[in-house]
């Protein structure tokens, strides 16, 4: 038996699941039982009647996974599976900042540890964030963190003064070349440009649109154009191919032509021998200290409450 055909085995036995985020290697996704969006994984992970969670992605998202579904056994491949955005915002900072602005709302992105969800009224994630900060009063201050290319965005699209940004970043998404774009642009006109919004201000200002993975996937689907230029985290080329395979998709391309920037490091740290091994010894295993937990837990829950 192959790797992935002694983790559809284990997987039956122990009753698991394997959740995917679309970042992940091929491989692991085509062994995933759930592939998706940041928002979808989450959901996913609270509704699951498993008994175990192989959370193919980042710790962070195997966090969330956690808090949701305190009483199943979450496992992470790799645990150091970290992310640059959620490391941009440590909680002992961030309490500080949001002591300085008292009688804000504080919206997260779900890209954040749980000591920072511990510190949120309202979480987010790239799909819903729109919808997250319209259901704030709109004279209500907002502190949005962590990623500061979101913000803008989100302040440019409703208008809103009244939030202030932490200074945070995806080192992937901020790694695209504006004018690699150009020229690819150039080369393929008529190709919709599809850009993540944790992308740079003036990579945004030349997107033909704008949204998270999943929406981007259906955009790659609505739109009628053969061709696009994906300009976010390489990854999602495979669902992409897969579910369009008589279009084509281009990776936007990094800044520094001679490295793989746009690839996240940390996503690709999950491989199939390691999801086995994980199945096999049941670890390694996420744990979240209760009141954390239970802390971060409300955030979460409001932004899955909103049932956008
Ligand atoms: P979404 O899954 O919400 O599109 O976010 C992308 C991302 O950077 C996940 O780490
Ligand atoms: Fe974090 Fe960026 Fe990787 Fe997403 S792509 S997990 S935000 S480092």
């Amino acid at each position: 038996m192959n790797a992935a055909e002694k983790i559809s085995e284990l997987k039956k036995q122990k009753n698991a699941v394997i959740l995917a985020h679309y970042y992940t290697r091929p491989e692991v996704q085509d062994v995933a039982d759930f592939t998706g969006d940041s928002l979808a994984l989450s959901q996913r992970a609270a509704a699951t009647g498993a008994d175990i969670i192989v959370f193919a992605g980042v710790y962070f998202m195997a966090e969330t996974a956690k808090i949701l579904s305190p009483g199943k056994k979450v496992l992470i491949p790799d645990p150091e599976a970290g992310c640059s955005l959620a490391s941009s915002c440590p909680a002992g900072d961030f309490a500080v900042f949001r002591a300085a602005h008292p009688g804000a709302t504080v919206v997260s992105y779900v890209n954040t540890t749980a000591g920072i969800k511990a510190l949120t009224d309202i979480c987010c994630t790239s799909t819903n964030a729109l919808d997250v900060i319209n259901s704030i009063p709109e004279d209500r201050p907002i502190i949005f963190a962590p990623d500061r290319n979101l913000g803008a965005y989100l302040q440019k699209m409703t208008g809103r003064g009244n939030m202030i940004l932490w200074d945070g970043a995806c080192h992937v998404h901020e790694e695209f070349s504006l004018e690699g774009i150009l020229a690819l642009k150039t080369r393929h006109p008529g190709a919709p440009v599809l850009a993540h919004p944790e992308c740079r201000g003036p990579v945004l200002a030349v997107a033909d649109f704008i949204g998270s993975t999943s929406a981007i996937l259906r955009e790659a689907g609505r739109n009628p154009a053969e061709t696009f230029i994906v300009v976010t985290e390489p990854g999602i080329l495979h669902e992409m191919r897969r579910s369009h395979p008589d279009k084509t998709f281009i990776p936007a391309p990094p800044t520094d032509p001679a490295c793989a920037c746009n690839d996240c490091a940390y996503m690709k740290l999950v491989t199939l021998e390691k999801i086995l091994s994980a199945l096999e010894t049941c670890s390694p295993e996420v744990l979240v200290p209760e009141s954390t937990r239970a802390a971060a837990e409300r955030s979460i829950r409001s932004m899955l409450a909103l049932g956008c």
